[in-house]
């Protein structure tokens, strides 16, 4: 893995956020967990790079979020779908999800977990959460659509980006 300047990342994160997907990780050597994420972006706040995702708060990830102030985020490539099937269908509170898709973990200098398989790793400190407010939508229909008996609102995360690594 190489390191990158995280603005002169070429890829297009709308592209790959919503069609190549993403593994949001968190947690540190003695205990971490993983999970698909296909929302999200990558942006310039507060004059610095950063990252923001949505995390529902039942998932057993967002704990590892909250307690480290640090998550990760892989990019693994169109090649991994069924890594991205079973760390979205299923939660670590019930599997260990390194053994059941056989990615390779690794930590960074700050102890955050990220795999070798990713082709692209962007790793992220925690900036700003706040939960999502019905009466904030401007638009009703999505809070119905998205949130009407599928769960709790996100919690979003804006993070910035501490580094990044490419292949
Ligand atoms: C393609 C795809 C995209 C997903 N995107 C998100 C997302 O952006 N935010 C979220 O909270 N859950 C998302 N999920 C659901 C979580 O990945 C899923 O609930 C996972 O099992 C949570 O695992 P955990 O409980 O181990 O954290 C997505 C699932 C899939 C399959």
């Amino acid at each position: 893995m190489k390191a990158i300047e995280p603005s002169l990342i070429k890829d297009n994160f709308i592209e790959i956020i919503g069609k190549e997907w993403m593994l949001v990780s968190a947690g540190d050597k003695t205990k971490f967990n993983t999970m698909t994420a296909s929302w999200g972006g990558v942006g310039f706040l507060w004059n610095k790079p950063v990252v923001f995702v949505f995390i529902r708060p039942e998932r057993y990830t967002r704990e590892f979020i909250d307690a480290k102030g640090a998550f990760t985020l892989s990019f693994l490539g169109e090649a991994h779908k069924d890594v991205h099937k079973i760390c979205g269908s299923k939660s670590g509170r019930e599997i260990d999800k390194v053994a059941a898709t056989g990615l390779t973990p690794y930590f960074t200098e700050q102890g955050n977990p990220c795999f070798e398989e990713a082709r692209l790793t962007l790793e992220c400190k925690t900036l700003y959460v706040t939960k999502m407010d019905p009466a904030h939508f401007v638009d009703s229909t999505l809070c119905e659509k998205w949130y009407g008996e599928k769960g709790g609102l996100h919690n979003v995360y804006v993070a910035e980006i501490l580094n990044a690594w490419e292949k």
